[in-house]
């Protein structure tokens, strides 16, 4: 695991880009996280899109995770929030990115069709991620089995109170999403994790230096031989080593 510390969340973005910058050109597959800590990182391709002519042209994305029972049109879907954060503003094609159906009748032959899609691409290449701050990635929730796989859950109250910052009040979070599993996440040949503000230092000190764990989902990534942690000083503030 690679770690590499800047100063503030907008240079994270400006690293994390750099990192991923080659990725696009190459035409890889993309695996793309929502929340909010990777929007400096995807401003900051939308830049090199417009300035540079970085082009997304020949990439497929997939996304992590989505809500149950959200209507894709909801702003707050993640079929929505990436749309509006990313893959609208570059030369994506839009039938190449995708979501988990929320909405789909039969949830896990949708985790299962989700998993087929991602193998019949090739894997995904690179794969952007953010961690909770109770040590989730995507919705793998403490406890997560390590070799997990694309499944719904319930989401940790913790979850839900941290992402009712994105609805009008907290009884509108969805209590359930489908998420790529952990074992899913770390079939990526390649993984770039997140983390910026003091909210995440703890996550941030148990998935580097805890124990490897299924109460810390992030920690696996302790297991995966190509993954480069970018933080921003108030994230890495409780790293001991
Ligand atoms: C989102 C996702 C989540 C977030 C995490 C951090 O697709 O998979 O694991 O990365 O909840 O969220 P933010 O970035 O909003 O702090």
């Amino acid at each position: 695991m690679d770690i590499v510390v800047r100063p503030n969340a907008e240079e994270v973005g400006v690293y994390a880009a750099e990192l991923i910058a080659p990725f696009a050109h190459a035409g890889a597959t993309l695996g793309l996280a929502t929340g909010s800590t990777p929007n400096p990182t995807y401003a900051e391709l939308v830049r090199h899109h417009r300035e540079n002519g970085l082009s997304f042209a020949g990439c497929e994305a997939f996304l992590l995770d989505e809500y149950v029972g959200l209507d894709p049109a909801n702003e707050q879907s993640y079929y929505s929030t990436i749309r509006r954060e990313f893959t609208s503003h570059i030369d994506i094609k839009d039938a190449k990115v995708h979501s988990l159906n929320g909405l789909a009748s039969d949830l896990e032959a949708e985790a299962r069709d989700y998993e087929a899609r991602i193998a019949a691409a090739g894997g995904i290449d690179v794969q952007i991620l953010g961690v909770g701050t109770n040590g989730h990635i995507a919705f793998n929730e403490p406890p997560s089995a390590l070799d997990s796989r694309t499944r719904m859950v319930d989401l940790h109250p913790v979850t839900v109170a941290d992402n009712a910052r994105f609805f009008d009040d907290e009884e509108q979070v969805p209590r359930q999403a489908l998420t790529q599993g952990v074992g899913t996440i770390m079939e990526a040949r390649t993984i770039v994790l997140l983390a910026t503000g003091a909210r995440k230092a703890d996550a941030v000190r148990a998935l580097i230096e805890g124990p490897v764990t299924p109460a810390c989902p992030a920690s696996a990534l302790q297991h995966h031989p190509r993954t480069t942690v970018v933080l921003d000083e108030a994230a890495a503030a409780k790293l001991t080593r």
